[in-house]
């Protein structure tokens, strides 16, 4: 007889959903709020699609409690959240807001009142727009400063409750594309010398983080980066190409990973920045190395490697029927899950993955019985699962994994237009419909296995 062999994951496995404060909470000026760059960016001509704001979003601050219902009733565990700096700081800095403060601490109790465990993200993107007026944002040290006070206060304020927080989100998007090609708030094009520096601020924040759930955090408190680095993918899984995609993978993520797990700008990150290469003063780095308790990726696609004359890695371009979401950026190389994971451990050492992030975004409709019916998107997810099984599998320690994301949201500088959700969002009524992927994703946690 034929059986069907389950797919399982590791008994204590975190399965969960993962969001962020600017993309779904809207009340963007409400409660003494303070803007962000993400309220001022869209008011530029032509810096995101249909100059769509987040100023309502998904209305998530006045709805939290059906949706922590909602996703309670999908079965989700974990949800990874996101505190936004200037409901807590309105000027960035200076007098704490108490109803910010109130708003996560329902959003919290909430969470755990459903027997949902949040992990916090403590920078999402959204830097006061006060920060980016008064000091350039971070292309200035002292808002390193800010985010240290910042991250102190909410750290202080419900690591009671809150014990796995995640210090920054994708340092790449928020520093390379805010401030080099522009493509996101606050929408820079500046000289590499001056990016590099931004970089180097925004290690510094990452260290200030963990330096505050170590001190603040109390028993069982856990802190670890968000990174997107760029996945590599060995075009054929053989000893050459995977040297050659290892030593790409290197290179490729050469201004995060390296100083913080190496302690410092290696040989590898001076050669490739030359002299741009940040300026940084002395204990800088024990500051940014600080021990973290795991690494989040968040895995959407990767590049192909090969190795080329001597070893040398070779980067293939993807050719126009290469699959992708209707995000154009996410092509479908779901190895990336098996490879990424696998990369950090190995060439880093790193002993606990989490996938923090991985979906797809489509321009998903509803069927004529309103039915959302994203076999694509359940088809890609699944694909990544497979992947990521079989590295635990082989031995990589990767212990949990969000699917981002909860609902439809806003896609930063595609607006609306592109919806990463399982739960559909109609943003005319704000009514949440779980798409079929929400209801397969919900199975999967539930039974602890691909289904
Ligand atoms: C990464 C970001 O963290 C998140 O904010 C974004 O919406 C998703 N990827 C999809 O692009």
């Amino acid at each position: 007889m034929i059986k069907t062999r389950p797919l399982s994951f590791p008994k204590k496995f975190h399965w969960g959903f993962a969001a962020a404060a600017a993309q779904i909470e809207g009340a963007a000026f409400e409660d003494n709020k303070g803007p962000s760059i993400w309220d001022v960016f869209p008011t530029i001509p032509g810096k995101v699609h249909n100059g769509d704001s987040p100023e309502v979003a998904c209305d998530h601050y006045h709805r939290y409690k059906q949706d922590i219902a909602l996703m309670a009733k999908l079965g989700a565990k974990n949800y990874r959240l996101s505190v936004s700096w200037p409901r807590i700081f309105p000027s960035g800095r200076g007098p704490v807001n108490p109803k910010g403060i109130d708003f996560y601490n329902r959003l919290i109790d909430t969470c755990l009142a459903k027997g949902i465990t949040p992990w916090v993200t403590m920078f999402h993107w959204d830097l006061p727009q006060a920060l980016e007026d008064e000091f350039g944002g971070w292309r200035d040290r002292r808002t390193v400063d800010a985010f240290a006070t910042y991250a102190d206060t909410i750290v202080q304020a419900f690591g009671d409750r809150v014990k796995n927080w995640i210090t920054l989100n994708e340092i790449y998007c928020f520093i390379h594309q805010g401030y080099a090609d522009g493509t996101k708030a606050p929408g820079h094009k500046l000289p590499a010398k001056v990016v590099n520096q931004a970089y180097h601020h925004a290690l510094l924040a990452h260290g200030h983080g963990v330096r505050a759930v170590r001190e603040h955090g109390g028993r069982g408190a856990r802190v670890g980066l968000t990174d997107n680095c760029v996945p590599m993918i060995p075009v054929t899984e053989t000893p050459g190409d995977i040297a050659a995609s290892q030593r790409a993978f290197i290179e490729r993520n050469v201004r995060v990973l390296d100083p913080i797990y190496r302690g410092g700008y290696t040989a590898t990150y001076r050669k490739i920045v030359g002299k741009d290469a940040a300026k940084f003063q002395k204990d800088d780095f024990k500051l940014i190395s600080l021990p973290t308790d795991f690494l989040g990726l968040n895995t959407y696609t990767g590049e192909f490697v090969r190795a080329g004359k001597g070893g040398k890695p070779e980067i293939l371009a993807k050719p126009r029927s290469y699959p992708a979401a209707d995000a154009t950026w996410l092509a479908h190389a779901s190895q990336a899950m098996y490879w990424c994971p696998r990369h950090v451990a190995e060439i880093y050492g790193v002993k606990s993955v989490v996938i923090t992030e991985n979906g797809a975004g489509y321009d998903d409709v509803p069927d004529a019985k309103g039915e959302i019916m994203d076999l694509h998107r359940r088809d890609y997810v699944r694909c990544c699962l497979r992947e990521l099984h079989r590295a635990i599998g082989d031995g990589v320690p990767v212990d949990g994994y969000f699917l981002w994301s909860f609902m439809d949201n806003y896609e930063w500088q595609d607006g609306y237009r592109i919806r990463f959700g399982v739960v559909y969002n109609d943003y005319a009524t704000q009514k949440r419909t779980p798409k079929l992927s929400a209801q397969w994703f919900s199975k999967v946690m539930d039974e602890n296995r691909i289904v």
